[in-house]
């Protein structure tokens, strides 16, 4: 039995989960290959709760950062109804958002939009703990920035980071919103950045930066299908740098990087 683990999660009967061994991909951090995307589901499921429970156990919340984009929201869908998961702690999680494109929140575009409507309104998450990014707002870089400190400052020191982050990443090797070669990849001293140019596919984004993402404790890119293969097998090489290929810029500091991708995603190598 490889990378199998059992999981209690809080009330909630003990559950296994056993995925056949299959090679991966020398990517940087931890890789775990899965068959299809339903198993890349379940294998990243099992790690979240596991994340969760121990988050509550040790602090009393967990937070949770989700990305937008296409890939994700199967695995979302997953999470609200699979029973596996009924033991999710969502009225001790706060959620926040890694990245948001620059529209109001009813826009077809909305990382939110979609994210809000699977998770939230099926959820009993307290409303002060769902923390969408305000995109359209000037200081909406700010205001977030200002809404993280506030909520992660309850924790001691050192504690004070993300607990789970949840990336995608697009075919030219972005994650996030930070897109290759685009200002925000340059942010210092910065949590929340606002990123546009040449590079970034439209709407204007607001993103968390690498530093904010680096400082988490658990970093997990859901990579999925063909069409990220080509990419994956450019990251393995290691022969670009993150203005390239943004997510070679995902290095926790002390945290750990684990990538869930399939088995179509690892396939040109
Ligand atoms: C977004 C994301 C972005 C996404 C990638 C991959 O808001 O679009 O956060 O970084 O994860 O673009 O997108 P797909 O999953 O649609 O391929």
């Amino acid at each position: 039995m490889t990378d199998a683990f059992a999981a209690q999660p809080e009330g909630n009967e003990p559950y296994a989960f056993e995925e056949a061994a299959l090679p991966a991909l020398r990517l940087p951090g931890r890789v775990h290959v899965s068959a299809n995307k339903y198993d890349a589901y379940d294998a990243l499921m099992a790690d979240l709760l596991i994340h969760a429970a121990q988050c509550v156990r040790q602090f009393g919340d967990f937070h949770l950062a989700l990305s937008g984009g296409s890939t994700p929201m199967p695995f979302y869908e997953q999470l609200m109804t699979d029973p596996r998961a009924r033991g999710f702690p969502w009225a001790r999680t706060h959620l926040w958002m890694v990245d948001e494109r620059c529209v109001p929140f009813d826009h077809e575009k909305s990382n939110w939009r979609q994210i809000g409507e699977i998770l939230v309104e099926a959820s009993d998450i307290p409303k002060n703990q769902v923390h969408p990014m305000q995109a359209y707002l000037p200081d909406a870089d700010t205001r977030y920035e200002q809404e993280l400190r506030e909520a992660l400052g309850w924790r001691e020191r050192g504690h004070d980071r993300l607990d789970f982050v949840l990336l995608g990443m697009g075919d030219e090797g972005h994650t996030a919103s930070l897109f290759p070669h685009s200002v925000a990849q340059d942010a210092k001293d910065r949590l929340v950045v606002f990123n546009r140019g040449s590079t970034v596919v439209p709407p204007d984004r607001l993103t968390m930066t690498y530093e904010l993402l680096n400082a988490s404790r658990f970093i997990a890119p859901l990579v999925l299908g063909a069409n990220k293969a080509a990419m994956l097998a450019r990251i393995a090489k290691k022969a670009d740098d993150f203005h390239e290929i943004p997510i070679l810029g995902i290095s926790p500091l002390a945290g750990e990087l684990k990538w869930f991708i399939d088995q179509d995603a690892s396939a040109s190598t």
